[in-house]
Order: C-alpha cells, then sequence, then structure tokens
C-alpha cells in the first residue's frame, strides 16, 4: 500500500481532470474522462458517478482501475492502481465518501454513487522532455509551452 502524499494532492488539485480507466469481465479496458473526484483520505480516491454507466458497471465486473491525471500545463502527474468498489447513495457510507464531492456539485448534479478506490501504487507521470533534455527543462518552461500549445493567454492581476 502506498500513501497518496502531499505531492499527490497538490498534483491531483492543479490537474483538474483525471481519467479513469476500468475493465470488463472479457478484458474489454474503458477510460472516460472525470472532473469530480477527490483525494479522500491517505488510501482512497473518491469517484463521482453521475454519467459513467460503464465505469461502475465494470468495477462490478472487476474491481482492480487505474486512474491518471496531470496538469496539462506544468506537464506532471501521477497515476494510480487499485480495488475500486461501488458505494450506492442508500448505503449508509455513502454520505462519508460523497461529501467531498457534494461539495464540489452542490445542487447542479445527482451523484448517483461514489466510485471509492483503494489506492495499491503511486506512480509519476512526467512530459519526456523533463527526462531527456533536463538541462533545459523547467517547470516554468513547461508552463509557458502548455500555454502556447492550449494558446492560452496570462492575465495581469489589478492590483488592490
Ligand atoms: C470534462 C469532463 C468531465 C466529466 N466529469 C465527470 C464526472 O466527474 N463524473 C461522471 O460521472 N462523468 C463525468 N463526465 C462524463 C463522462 O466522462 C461521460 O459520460 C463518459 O461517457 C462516461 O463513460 P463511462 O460510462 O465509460 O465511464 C465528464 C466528462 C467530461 C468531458
Amino acid at each position: 500500500m502506498q500513501t497518496l502524499n502531499d505531492a499527490v494532492r497538490e498534483a491531483a488539485r492543479s490537474s483538474v481532470l483525471c481519467w479513469l480507466a476500468t475493465v470488463d469481465a472479457g478484458g474489454q479496458p474503458n477510460v472516460s474522462p472525470k472532473e469530480v473526484w477527490a483525494i479522500a483520505d491517505d488510501q482512497h480516491v473518491v469517484v463521482a458517478h453521475i454519467a459513467s454507466p460503464i465505469s461502475a458497471r465494470n468495477i462490478a465486473q472487476h474491481s482492480q482501475v487505474c486512474l491518471s491525471f496531470v496538469d496539462v500545463f506544468v506537464q506532471k502527474g501521477f497515476k494510480l492502481i487499485g480495488n475500486a468498489r461501488e458505494v450506492r447513495a442508500n448505503d449508509a457510507e455513502f454520505t462519508d465518501w460523497a461529501e467531498p464531492l457534494l461539495a464540489m456539485v452542490g445542487q447542479r448534479f445527482t451523484i448517483q454513487s461514489v466510485l471509492v478506490i483503494q489506492v495499491q501504487s503511486v506512480a509519476a507521470i512526467v512530459a519526456p522532455s523533463y527526462r531527456f533534455y533536463p538541462h533545459d527543462t523547467t517547470e516554468a518552461s513547461q508552463v509557458a509551452s502548455g500555454m502556447r500549445a492550449y494558446n492560452v493567454q496570462a492575465v495581469k492581476k489589478e492590483k488592490p
């Protein structure tokens, strides 16, 4: 078991979106994006099933999952592997697991169930430039390149 430490939490916060990979009983993989997710404690990640019928069905058939996320500007993130189970809205433990997710969605979406992942391994994901061009690659240079790639411009903050 590996702990979800502060570095993983910070990367999760700045990544916004994660990608959840599941597999069905016949071995067919499925990957889909999730924006309503959180690190619940140092061993668990929770994902809101709002519109994810295949992910939920696959987890019932085969509990092994992989969840990845990267900050697309810094171009670093993590890949988590673990076992998932579905906690439905009428389960006694639903409120506890859903708490950080309900805080994110408010009244906007109904959370049908929470996909609770017990994390077994954590691996860093980094853009190849950090490894193959370490002398001229910094987080600042990757952010600048990411902003160009996504056509994003920095906004100057007004002085109070
Ligand atoms: C940016 C983005 C964020 C999304 N976030 C969520 C989410 O947090 N929870 C969810 O259930 N669906 C979310 N979806 C929708 C699912 O990814 C989509 O319904 C997908 O087809 C579900 O597939 P699945 O049943 O294979 O998981 C999101 C989609 C996008 C494009």
